[in-house]
């Protein structure tokens, strides 16, 4: 079952505040804030389209004196996150559609910090996985993908502003290069309400900012088929990994704004009849009621 998280600002102005942020006050959270993000984390069994085919996932909320020492000093963000007290940190029971759930989950999760007032990253390669891994408990049948900080955002340092220049984090590409109609050479264009549904997509991250989903429409009907863009390339090869995270993230911006706007729908998993390129990897599909 999917329900939506209880957000207090529109969904869109949420995604659109939403920026990944590398610098923090060295405050730790508040109490009321911490009590907050854990009853988010504790009800994440909000589920997501790919639950049914996911193992369980879980989430907790680590703060630096649990860590020891030695540890601190360890907490191998690679010097990119600064002043920061408190991590989410996940983990997710292996399984076909793990990477997808994790997600589309922890993506709700920071869009919650994010309404908060929070700043929050995600980390899918930066981190020292086995820290974190151990911290949480991993067990064998888990994978931890990613974890984010989380915390009350400080002027970013000109290492950040470095960072995100050398991404491009600021920009998006535009809808002709993402979304389709009927193929994958038709752009598509939509003046209807599902408009701010692709569009809420679009403004997603990614990670490496390299935004790798398609999305293509049928020709006369609602239905948006979800796809991958995987490359072999030196930088494909590093950046693959992420992307079942990516679609995962795609989908919640989706999914949560159609639930706000009373867009009605269902998910699936049937392969369109689409001819595609080898790099195109079909995920799942939205199927419009009307
Ligand atoms: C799945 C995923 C993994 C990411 N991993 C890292 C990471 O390891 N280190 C990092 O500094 N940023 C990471 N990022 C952040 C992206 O670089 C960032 O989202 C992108 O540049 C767009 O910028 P924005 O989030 O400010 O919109 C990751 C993002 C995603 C979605």
């Amino acid at each position: 079952m999917i329900t939506i998280m209880m957000f207090t600002k529109p969904i869109t102005d949420v995604i659109k505040k939403r920026t990944s942020w590398r610098t923090y006050t060295n405050e730790p959270l508040a109490q009321d804030v911490r009590e907050k993000m854990i009853n988010m984390m504790r009800d994440n069994d909000f589920g997501s389209p790919f639950s049914e085919k996911a193992g369980n996932s879980r989430f907790e909320l680590l703060s630096i004196p649990e860590f020891d020492p030695s540890e601190r000093e360890n907490l191998g963000t690679y010097g990119t996150i600064e002043g920061v007290q408190d991590f989410i940190v996940g983990a997710i029971e292996k399984s076909k559609y793990d990477r997808e759930h994790f997600g589309y989950i922890l993506e709700s999760l920071i869009l919650g910090a994010t309404d908060l007032g929070l700043g929050t990253v995600w980390l899918g390669g930066t981190f020292n996985r086995s820290l974190f891994s151990a911290k949480i408990k991993k067990k064998e049948n888990e994978i931890v993908p990613a974890i984010t900080p989380i915390g009350y955002p400080a002027a970013r340092t000109s290492k950040e502003i470095t960072i995100r220049s050398y991404a491009k984090a600021d920009k998006r590409f535009p809808w002709e290069k993402l979304f389709f109609k009927g193929d994958f050479s038709t752009p598509l264009k939509l003046e209807n309400e599902y408009f701010t549904l692709i569009e809420n997509v679009r403004l997603g991250p990614s990670a490496g900012n390299f935004q790798p989903w398609r999305i293509v429409k049928e020709p006369t009907e609602d239905n948006f088929h979800f796809y991958l863009l995987y490359t072999d390339d030196k930088m494909g090869k590093v950046y693959n990994v992420f992307k079942r995270l990516d679609i995962g993230i795609a989908v919640s911006h989706f999914n949560l704004s159609a639930k706000e706007l009373g867009i009605n729908g269902k998910w699936g998993f049937e392969k369109p009849n689409i001819s595609t390129t080898e790099d195109f990897q079909y995920i799942i599909s939205w199927y419009g009621d009307n």
